[in-house]
């Protein structure tokens, strides 16, 4: 799939505007800068006393982003959007009036090398956003036993052959370790039976890969603590909208949005997830998982 210019194409943009409503003199936060396209959008129409706080893990988009937005009421924070609450505290700003986090990777982080993301084409694995923290993918099917890794499988993917795509993997890094994504893939493709008929639509090896990026960055745990920091957060009447692309993360915002609900803190705005139009996944394939959450502080 080719990359768009800008390395992103922003998803559920006009839905996202809606709820967010951003206006002059508001004071919002993008946990997830990416390329900036959402983040430009909502900061334009904050200007010219509002702001943006716009957050992103990974200093490689935080500085492309950084450029193209130059003059634009933006205050850039590379941290982690688990902790929301320090980005908050070091800008001065006690509540604000919008929150937006749109999880995942950019289109740029997934195909360029030097994430090590993709099986599409070879490249050393990695996976890590943030390059200074934690153990990359290579370290994770070097080091974990075949139960443990088996279970990230299927924790985080559903992956159905979760062991015997373990398995594989302990015998192969016995061979030598596992360092490339093209190898890795391989692995994976060996480990699955095949099926007769038609080709799969699907790489086999799109759940492992998922699962180990799931894995590598923390993604469930960072999600789960961004919505309890969001909700606190936010000013009465603000709004938190989150945008997901697989059912893990779906599942879990929507039972945060409920716990928090029922505890009488916020009001949930979609009742179902909104997802992209038609229009919109035809112009842009990848947005085709994406589901939309909004929530309101009472
Ligand atoms: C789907 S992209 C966002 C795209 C963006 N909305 C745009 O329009 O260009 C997700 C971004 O979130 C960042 N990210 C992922 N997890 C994060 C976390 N826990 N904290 C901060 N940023 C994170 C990624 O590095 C990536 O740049």
């Amino acid at each position: 799939m080719e990359q768009p210019s800008t390395g992103h194409d922003s998803v559920l943009l006009d839905e996202v505007l809606t709820y967010l409503a951003p206006a002059p003199g508001k004071v919002m936060v993008d946990c997830t800068l990416g390329r900036g396209g959402h983040t430009a959008e909502i900061a334009r129409r904050l200007a010219p006393n509002g702001q943006v706080l716009a957050i992103d893990l990974d200093e490689r988009n935080l500085e492309y982003a950084r450029q193209s937005m130059e003059g634009m009421p933006c205050r850039f924070f590379n941290a982690n959007f688990a902790q929301l609450d320090e980005v908050l505290a070091a800008a001065g700003i006690p509540a604000v009036d919008g929150i937006l986090a749109d999880l995942g990777v950019s289109t740029n982080q997934l195909f360029e090398d030097e994430y090590g993301m993709s099986f599409s084409r070879d490249m050393p694995l990695d996976m890590r956003l943030d390059r200074s923290a934690g153990p990359s993918a290579a370290d994770v099917v070097n080091r974990m036993d075949a139960d443990s890794l088996a279970n990230v499988l299927y924790e985080l993917a559903q992956e159905r052959y979760s062991r015997r795509i373990a398995r594989k993997i302990v015998e192969a890094r016995l061979i030598s370790p596992i360092l490339n994504t093209g190898r890795l893939a391989e692995i994976v493709r060996m480990a699955i039976p095949k099926r007769g008929g038609a080709p799969e639509r699907i790489n086999p090896a799109t759940r492992t890969f998922l699962a180990l990026r799931m894995h590598v960055n923390r993604e469930m745990e960072n999600l789960g603590r961004l919505i309890e920091l969001g909700a606190k957060a936010l000013r009465r009447g603000g709004r938190l909208v989150v945008i997901s692309f697989q059912s893990m993360e779906d599942r879990l915002v929507k039972q945060k949005f409920r716990s928090l609900e029922q505890a009488g803190a916020v009001r949930i705005l979609t009742g179902r997830p909104v997802v992209p139009t038609e229009a919109e996944t035809a112009r842009n394939p990848r947005s085709r998982s994406a589901k939309l959450r909004a929530l309101e502080k009472c």
